[in-house]
Protein backbone atom coordinates (compact mmCIF):
# COMPACT_ATOMS: atom_id res chain seq x y z
CA UNK A 1 0.00 0.00 0.00
CA UNK A 2 2.49 2.23 0.92
CA UNK A 3 5.08 1.31 -2.23
CA UNK A 4 1.11 2.51 -4.28
CA UNK A 5 1.41 5.75 -2.89
CA UNK A 6 4.89 6.77 -3.36
CA UNK A 7 4.15 5.54 -6.74
CA UNK A 8 1.49 8.26 -7.22
CA UNK A 9 3.68 10.72 -5.54
CA UNK A 10 6.31 9.82 -8.07
CA UNK A 11 3.72 10.34 -11.10
CA UNK A 12 3.16 13.67 -10.25
CA UNK A 13 6.96 14.52 -10.92
CA UNK A 14 7.80 14.96 -15.14
CA UNK A 15 8.69 11.30 -16.19
CA UNK A 16 12.30 11.54 -16.27
CA UNK A 17 12.63 13.49 -13.13
CA UNK A 18 10.88 10.50 -11.08
CA UNK A 19 12.89 7.42 -13.06
CA UNK A 20 15.73 9.33 -11.41
CA UNK A 21 14.19 9.40 -8.20
CA UNK A 22 13.38 6.05 -8.48
CA UNK A 23 16.70 4.74 -9.05
CA UNK A 24 18.03 7.08 -6.26
CA UNK A 25 15.51 5.47 -3.99
CA UNK A 26 16.57 1.81 -4.71
CA UNK A 27 20.37 2.93 -4.94
CA UNK A 28 20.08 3.67 -0.62
CA UNK A 29 18.45 0.39 -0.30
CA UNK A 30 14.56 1.79 -0.20
CA UNK A 31 11.83 -0.06 -0.89
CA UNK A 32 10.09 -3.23 -0.56
CA UNK A 33 11.86 -6.42 -0.21
CA UNK A 34 9.11 -9.44 -0.46
CA UNK A 35 9.66 -13.27 0.53
CA UNK A 36 8.87 -14.96 -2.88
CA UNK A 37 8.00 -18.31 -4.30
CA UNK A 38 11.07 -19.75 -5.55
CA UNK A 39 10.56 -20.61 -9.79
CA UNK A 40 13.74 -21.59 -10.35
CA UNK A 41 15.21 -21.41 -14.03
CA UNK A 42 18.41 -22.55 -15.21
CA UNK A 43 19.63 -21.60 -18.82
CA UNK A 44 22.73 -20.40 -20.61
CA UNK A 45 24.47 -21.78 -17.99
CA UNK A 46 23.33 -19.57 -15.12
CA UNK A 47 20.64 -20.02 -12.53
CA UNK A 48 17.95 -17.73 -11.94
CA UNK A 49 15.56 -18.30 -8.83
CA UNK A 50 12.99 -16.92 -10.74
CA UNK A 51 12.16 -15.86 -14.61
CA UNK A 52 11.27 -12.05 -13.62
CA UNK A 53 13.48 -10.04 -14.79
CA UNK A 54 14.03 -5.88 -14.83
CA UNK A 55 14.77 -4.50 -18.61
CA UNK A 56 17.24 -2.63 -19.74
CA UNK A 57 16.99 1.25 -19.73
CA UNK A 58 16.01 1.21 -16.06
CA UNK A 59 19.63 1.39 -14.69
CA UNK A 60 21.54 2.69 -17.89
CA UNK A 61 24.68 3.33 -15.21
CA UNK A 62 24.47 0.35 -12.85
CA UNK A 63 23.73 3.03 -10.02
CA UNK A 64 20.95 0.61 -8.24
CA UNK A 65 21.17 -3.27 -9.16
CA UNK A 66 21.36 -4.18 -5.54
CA UNK A 67 18.27 -1.69 -4.97
CA UNK A 68 16.17 -3.76 -7.98
CA UNK A 69 17.51 -6.89 -7.39
CA UNK A 70 15.65 -6.34 -3.66
CA UNK A 71 12.40 -5.83 -4.84
CA UNK A 72 11.82 -9.34 -6.10
CA UNK A 73 13.59 -9.93 -9.48
CA UNK A 74 15.85 -12.86 -10.64
CA UNK A 75 17.66 -10.59 -12.69
CA UNK A 76 18.31 -7.38 -13.77
CA UNK A 77 19.91 -6.16 -17.21
CA UNK A 78 22.17 -3.01 -16.90
CA UNK A 79 22.71 -0.42 -19.59
CA UNK A 80 22.50 0.56 -22.48
CA UNK A 81 26.39 1.56 -21.92
CA UNK A 82 27.48 3.23 -24.57
CA UNK A 83 31.72 2.70 -25.02
CA UNK A 84 32.02 6.76 -24.56
CA UNK A 85 29.83 8.94 -22.34
CA UNK A 86 26.95 10.83 -24.03
CA UNK A 87 23.98 12.89 -23.19
CA UNK A 88 21.32 11.74 -25.57
CA UNK A 89 18.58 13.46 -27.05
CA UNK A 90 17.40 16.76 -25.60
CA UNK A 91 14.82 17.09 -23.29
CA UNK A 92 12.02 16.25 -22.81
CA UNK A 93 12.64 12.63 -24.29
CA UNK A 94 10.47 10.39 -21.53
CA UNK A 95 6.12 10.19 -22.26
CA UNK A 96 4.07 8.46 -19.88
CA UNK A 97 0.76 7.79 -21.67
CA UNK A 98 -1.01 6.47 -18.42
CA UNK A 99 -4.51 6.30 -20.83
CA UNK A 100 -3.01 3.59 -22.31
CA UNK A 101 -0.58 1.94 -19.87
CA UNK A 102 2.45 2.93 -21.72
CA UNK A 103 5.62 5.36 -22.16
CA UNK A 104 7.60 6.66 -25.39
CA UNK A 105 10.83 7.35 -24.54
CA UNK A 106 13.91 8.35 -26.67
CA UNK A 107 16.53 9.03 -24.64
CA UNK A 108 19.04 7.85 -27.50
CA UNK A 109 21.41 6.14 -25.20
CA UNK A 110 22.27 8.59 -23.05
CA UNK A 111 25.30 7.16 -20.97
CA UNK A 112 27.92 7.53 -18.50
CA UNK A 113 30.07 5.71 -20.81
CA UNK A 114 31.96 1.84 -19.65
CA UNK A 115 34.79 3.68 -17.73
CA UNK A 116 32.33 5.63 -15.19
CA UNK A 117 30.14 2.11 -15.29
CA UNK A 118 33.30 0.23 -15.09
CA UNK A 119 34.06 1.95 -11.83
CA UNK A 120 30.81 1.63 -10.41
CA UNK A 121 30.94 -2.06 -10.72
CA UNK A 122 34.42 -2.44 -9.26
CA UNK A 123 33.51 -0.40 -6.33
CA UNK A 124 30.04 -3.14 -5.99
CA UNK A 125 32.19 -6.16 -6.11
CA UNK A 126 34.63 -4.96 -2.96
CA UNK A 127 31.60 -3.62 -0.86
CA UNK A 128 31.26 -7.35 -0.63
CA UNK A 129 27.33 -6.24 0.04
CA UNK A 130 26.36 -7.98 -3.25
CA UNK A 131 22.04 -8.63 -3.49
CA UNK A 132 22.05 -12.42 -4.71
CA UNK A 133 20.54 -12.37 -8.78
CA UNK A 134 21.74 -12.39 -12.11
CA UNK A 135 23.59 -9.23 -13.64
CA UNK A 136 23.10 -8.80 -17.42
CA UNK A 137 24.74 -5.86 -19.37
CA UNK A 138 23.72 -4.59 -22.02
CA UNK A 139 25.62 -2.31 -24.45
CA UNK A 140 25.55 -0.43 -27.62
CA UNK A 141 27.22 1.83 -29.86
CA UNK A 142 27.82 5.64 -29.76
CA UNK A 143 25.21 8.39 -31.58
CA UNK A 144 28.51 9.55 -33.95
CA UNK A 145 30.57 6.21 -33.86
CA UNK A 146 32.50 5.90 -37.14
CA UNK A 147 32.59 1.43 -36.70
CA UNK A 148 29.46 1.10 -34.40
CA UNK A 149 30.50 -2.79 -34.52
CA UNK A 150 33.66 -2.02 -33.44
CA UNK A 151 32.16 -0.21 -30.10
CA UNK A 152 30.29 -3.15 -29.13
CA UNK A 153 33.92 -5.01 -29.07
CA UNK A 154 35.10 -2.35 -27.08
CA UNK A 155 32.30 -2.36 -24.90
CA UNK A 156 32.30 -6.00 -24.36
CA UNK A 157 35.81 -6.17 -23.82
CA UNK A 158 35.50 -3.70 -20.88
CA UNK A 159 32.56 -4.52 -19.05
CA UNK A 160 31.91 -8.80 -19.71
CA UNK A 161 33.97 -9.36 -16.26
CA UNK A 162 31.37 -7.99 -14.34
CA UNK A 163 28.71 -9.28 -16.19
CA UNK A 164 26.86 -13.13 -15.85
CA UNK A 165 25.48 -12.39 -19.08
CA UNK A 166 25.87 -9.74 -21.77
CA UNK A 167 23.47 -8.46 -24.51
CA UNK A 168 24.22 -6.87 -27.56
CA UNK A 169 21.15 -4.18 -28.07
CA UNK A 170 20.87 -3.49 -31.81
CA UNK A 171 17.37 -2.94 -31.46
CA UNK A 172 16.82 0.61 -30.31
CA UNK A 173 14.67 3.11 -32.45
CA UNK A 174 16.64 6.24 -31.06
CA UNK A 175 20.03 5.35 -32.41
CA UNK A 176 20.41 6.52 -36.21
CA UNK A 177 21.07 2.59 -38.16
CA UNK A 178 21.10 0.83 -35.65
CA UNK A 179 18.23 -1.60 -36.12
CA UNK A 180 20.43 -2.33 -39.38
CA UNK A 181 22.72 -4.33 -37.36
CA UNK A 182 19.46 -6.84 -37.46
CA UNK A 183 20.39 -8.10 -41.02
CA UNK A 184 21.71 -11.53 -41.41
CA UNK A 185 24.99 -9.78 -42.53
CA UNK A 186 25.29 -7.47 -40.24
CA UNK A 187 24.53 -9.48 -37.05
CA UNK A 188 27.16 -12.45 -37.97
CA UNK A 189 29.97 -9.08 -37.72
CA UNK A 190 28.19 -8.06 -34.74
CA UNK A 191 28.40 -11.56 -32.85
CA UNK A 192 31.99 -11.74 -34.10
CA UNK A 193 32.46 -8.64 -32.34
CA UNK A 194 31.17 -9.69 -29.27
CA UNK A 195 32.97 -12.50 -29.23
CA UNK A 196 36.10 -11.40 -29.88
CA UNK A 197 35.39 -8.68 -26.68
CA UNK A 198 34.94 -11.63 -25.00
CA UNK A 199 38.41 -13.12 -25.60
CA UNK A 200 39.75 -9.55 -24.97
CA UNK A 201 38.65 -9.65 -21.94
CA UNK A 202 39.73 -13.06 -21.17
CA UNK A 203 36.44 -14.78 -19.94
CA UNK A 204 33.57 -16.37 -21.66
CA UNK A 205 30.00 -15.40 -20.87
CA UNK A 206 26.58 -15.85 -22.83
CA UNK A 207 26.12 -13.40 -25.36
CA UNK A 208 22.56 -12.38 -25.97
CA UNK A 209 21.00 -10.38 -28.83
CA UNK A 210 18.12 -7.92 -28.02
CA UNK A 211 15.41 -7.71 -31.13
CA UNK A 212 13.12 -4.94 -32.01
CA UNK A 213 9.08 -5.86 -32.47
CA UNK A 214 9.64 -4.22 -35.78
CA UNK A 215 10.52 -7.15 -38.00
CA UNK A 216 8.91 -8.70 -41.04
CA UNK A 217 8.31 -12.35 -40.95
CA UNK A 218 11.28 -12.97 -43.25
CA UNK A 219 13.96 -10.92 -40.41
CA UNK A 220 12.66 -13.22 -37.83
CA UNK A 221 13.27 -16.44 -39.85
CA UNK A 222 16.69 -14.84 -41.12
CA UNK A 223 17.45 -13.87 -37.26
CA UNK A 224 16.76 -17.44 -35.52
CA UNK A 225 19.06 -19.47 -38.47
CA UNK A 226 21.98 -17.03 -37.85
CA UNK A 227 21.90 -16.89 -34.29
CA UNK A 228 21.40 -20.76 -33.52
CA UNK A 229 24.57 -21.08 -36.33
CA UNK A 230 26.45 -18.75 -34.44
CA UNK A 231 26.12 -20.71 -30.68
CA UNK A 232 24.45 -17.03 -29.59
CA UNK A 233 22.96 -18.12 -26.12
CA UNK A 234 19.76 -16.02 -25.81
CA UNK A 235 17.58 -13.44 -27.76
CA UNK A 236 15.88 -10.85 -26.37
CA UNK A 237 12.00 -10.54 -27.60
CA UNK A 238 11.47 -7.41 -27.71
CA UNK A 239 12.70 -3.65 -27.26
CA UNK A 240 10.03 -0.95 -27.64
CA UNK A 241 8.20 -0.47 -31.40
CA UNK A 242 7.90 2.83 -33.73
CA UNK A 243 4.79 1.59 -34.52
CA UNK A 244 1.68 3.09 -32.92
CA UNK A 245 -1.39 0.77 -32.76
CA UNK A 246 -4.53 2.22 -33.28
CA UNK A 247 -6.77 3.20 -30.09
CA UNK A 248 -4.25 4.97 -28.14
CA UNK A 249 -5.49 8.12 -26.58
CA UNK A 250 -2.94 10.04 -24.76
CA UNK A 251 -2.19 13.15 -25.85
CA UNK A 252 1.69 12.33 -26.38
CA UNK A 253 0.91 9.15 -28.65
CA UNK A 254 2.90 10.72 -31.37
CA UNK A 255 5.74 11.72 -29.80
CA UNK A 256 9.00 10.28 -31.81
CA UNK A 257 10.84 7.49 -30.09
CA UNK A 258 9.73 4.21 -28.91
CA UNK A 259 6.37 2.98 -27.75
CA UNK A 260 6.26 0.31 -24.66
CA UNK A 261 4.19 -1.24 -22.32
CA UNK A 262 0.41 -2.35 -22.66
CA UNK A 263 0.00 -1.84 -26.77
CA UNK A 264 3.33 -3.67 -27.11
CA UNK A 265 1.97 -6.61 -25.58
CA UNK A 266 0.58 -8.91 -27.92
CA UNK A 267 2.83 -7.18 -30.92
CA UNK A 268 6.00 -8.65 -29.07
CA UNK A 269 4.44 -11.97 -27.72
CA UNK A 270 3.77 -12.52 -31.80
CA UNK A 271 7.08 -11.94 -32.40
CA UNK A 272 8.28 -14.05 -29.23
CA UNK A 273 5.96 -17.00 -30.76
CA UNK A 274 7.69 -16.35 -34.49
CA UNK A 275 10.89 -16.48 -33.15
CA UNK A 276 10.54 -19.97 -31.19
CA UNK A 277 8.72 -21.57 -33.93
CA UNK A 278 12.14 -20.69 -36.31
CA UNK A 279 14.75 -21.70 -33.38
CA UNK A 280 15.78 -25.22 -33.36
CA UNK A 281 15.74 -27.37 -29.77
CA UNK A 282 18.94 -26.76 -27.80
CA UNK A 283 19.42 -23.13 -29.95
CA UNK A 284 19.39 -19.92 -28.26
CA UNK A 285 16.90 -19.33 -25.23
CA UNK A 286 14.36 -16.61 -25.57
CA UNK A 287 13.91 -13.63 -23.46
CA UNK A 288 9.85 -12.29 -23.62
CA UNK A 289 9.53 -8.88 -23.14
CA UNK A 290 7.12 -6.05 -23.80
CA UNK A 291 4.22 -5.12 -21.73
CA UNK A 292 4.27 -7.47 -19.42
CA UNK A 293 2.44 -6.04 -16.11
CA UNK A 294 0.49 -8.90 -14.36
CA UNK A 295 1.49 -12.86 -13.94
CA UNK A 296 -0.80 -13.53 -16.45
CA UNK A 297 1.32 -11.58 -19.09
CA UNK A 298 4.05 -13.78 -17.77
CA UNK A 299 2.92 -16.91 -17.92
CA UNK A 300 1.71 -15.96 -21.52
CA UNK A 301 5.29 -14.93 -22.88
CA UNK A 302 6.58 -18.05 -21.06
CA UNK A 303 4.08 -20.99 -22.83
CA UNK A 304 5.00 -19.78 -26.19
CA UNK A 305 8.32 -20.06 -25.78
CA UNK A 306 10.21 -17.84 -23.41
CA UNK A 307 12.37 -18.75 -20.72
CA UNK A 308 12.92 -15.82 -19.12
CA UNK A 309 10.84 -12.78 -19.02
CA UNK A 310 11.57 -9.11 -18.54
CA UNK A 311 9.43 -5.87 -17.86
CA UNK A 312 10.09 -2.37 -17.03
CA UNK A 313 7.02 0.32 -18.05
CA UNK A 314 4.94 -1.14 -15.70
CA UNK A 315 7.17 -0.66 -12.86
CA UNK A 316 7.18 3.11 -13.74
CA UNK A 317 3.69 3.32 -14.00
CA UNK A 318 2.87 1.26 -11.12
CA UNK A 319 5.65 0.98 -8.68
CA UNK A 320 7.77 -1.30 -7.06
CA UNK A 321 5.81 -3.77 -5.54
CA UNK A 322 4.99 -4.74 -9.23
CA UNK A 323 7.64 -7.76 -9.59
CA UNK A 324 6.62 -9.39 -6.33
CA UNK A 325 3.13 -9.41 -7.68
CA UNK A 326 3.64 -10.37 -11.24
CA UNK A 327 5.83 -13.16 -9.75
CA UNK A 328 3.38 -14.09 -7.03
CA UNK A 329 0.61 -14.17 -9.96
CA UNK A 330 2.45 -16.78 -11.94
CA UNK A 331 3.27 -19.19 -9.55
CA UNK A 332 -0.87 -19.66 -8.86
CA UNK A 333 -1.21 -19.86 -12.46
CA UNK A 334 1.16 -22.46 -12.92
CA UNK A 335 -0.02 -24.20 -9.69
CA UNK A 336 -3.36 -23.91 -11.52
CA UNK A 337 -2.30 -25.86 -14.65
CA UNK A 338 -0.77 -28.65 -12.11
CA UNK A 339 2.65 -27.16 -13.79
CA UNK A 340 5.62 -26.87 -11.03
CA UNK A 341 8.82 -26.00 -13.53
CA UNK A 342 8.93 -22.92 -15.87
CA UNK A 343 10.62 -25.59 -18.17
CA UNK A 344 7.89 -27.67 -18.22
CA UNK A 345 5.49 -24.75 -19.34
CA UNK A 346 8.09 -23.18 -21.82
CA UNK A 347 6.58 -23.61 -25.32
CA UNK A 348 3.28 -25.76 -24.15
CA UNK A 349 1.34 -22.90 -25.92
CA UNK A 350 3.38 -22.33 -29.34
CA UNK A 351 -0.06 -20.08 -30.77
CA UNK A 352 0.30 -16.58 -29.37
CA UNK A 353 -3.23 -15.88 -29.69
CA UNK A 354 -4.29 -19.18 -27.44
CA UNK A 355 -1.60 -18.49 -25.04
CA UNK A 356 -3.05 -15.20 -24.46
CA UNK A 357 -6.26 -16.27 -24.04
CA UNK A 358 -5.07 -19.24 -21.93
CA UNK A 359 -3.22 -17.73 -19.36
CA UNK A 360 -5.92 -14.48 -19.64
CA UNK A 361 -8.79 -17.17 -18.74
CA UNK A 362 -7.00 -19.04 -16.09
CA UNK A 363 -6.15 -15.27 -14.14
CA UNK A 364 -9.97 -14.23 -14.92
CA UNK A 365 -10.65 -17.75 -13.47
CA UNK A 366 -8.86 -17.70 -10.24
C1 LIG B 1 12.27 4.79 -20.72
C2 LIG B 1 12.79 3.54 -21.38
C3 LIG B 1 14.15 3.45 -21.67
C4 LIG B 1 14.64 2.28 -22.28
N1 LIG B 1 15.98 2.19 -22.53
C5 LIG B 1 16.48 1.03 -23.04
C6 LIG B 1 17.88 0.86 -23.22
O1 LIG B 1 18.68 1.73 -22.90
N2 LIG B 1 18.30 -0.31 -23.75
C7 LIG B 1 17.45 -1.33 -24.09
O2 LIG B 1 17.90 -2.39 -24.55
N3 LIG B 1 16.10 -1.20 -23.91
C8 LIG B 1 15.62 -0.05 -23.40
N4 LIG B 1 14.26 0.07 -23.20
C9 LIG B 1 13.37 -1.03 -23.63
C10 LIG B 1 13.00 -1.96 -22.48
O3 LIG B 1 14.13 -2.62 -21.99
C11 LIG B 1 11.97 -3.03 -22.94
O4 LIG B 1 12.57 -3.87 -23.91
C12 LIG B 1 10.72 -2.43 -23.56
O5 LIG B 1 10.36 -1.23 -22.92
C13 LIG B 1 9.54 -3.39 -23.51
O6 LIG B 1 9.23 -3.77 -22.19
P1 LIG B 1 8.11 -2.99 -21.27
O7 LIG B 1 6.88 -2.86 -22.14
O8 LIG B 1 7.93 -3.87 -20.09
O9 LIG B 1 8.72 -1.69 -20.94
C14 LIG B 1 13.75 1.22 -22.61
C15 LIG B 1 12.40 1.34 -22.29
C16 LIG B 1 11.91 2.47 -21.69
C17 LIG B 1 10.44 2.55 -21.36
Amino acid sequence: MIWRLAAGMARLLPPEAAHWAAVMTLRHGIGPAPVLPTLTVSVAGLDFTNPLGLAAGFDKDATCPDGALRLGFGHVELGTITPHPQPGNPRPRVFRLAGDGAVINRYGFNSRGLEAVAAELARRRRSGRKQGGVIGINVGANKTSAAPTEDYRIAVARLAGFADYITLNISSPNTPGLRDLQTADNLRLLIAAGRNGLVDAGCERPLFIKLAPDLAPADIEAIAATAADEGVAGLIATNTTIKRPDGLRSAHAFEAGGLSGAPLFAMSTHVLAEMAGWLPAGGPVLVGAGGVASGWQAYAKILVGASLVQLYTALALEGPDLPARVIQELAALMAADGITDIAMARGQIPDADKAMQHALRLAQSA
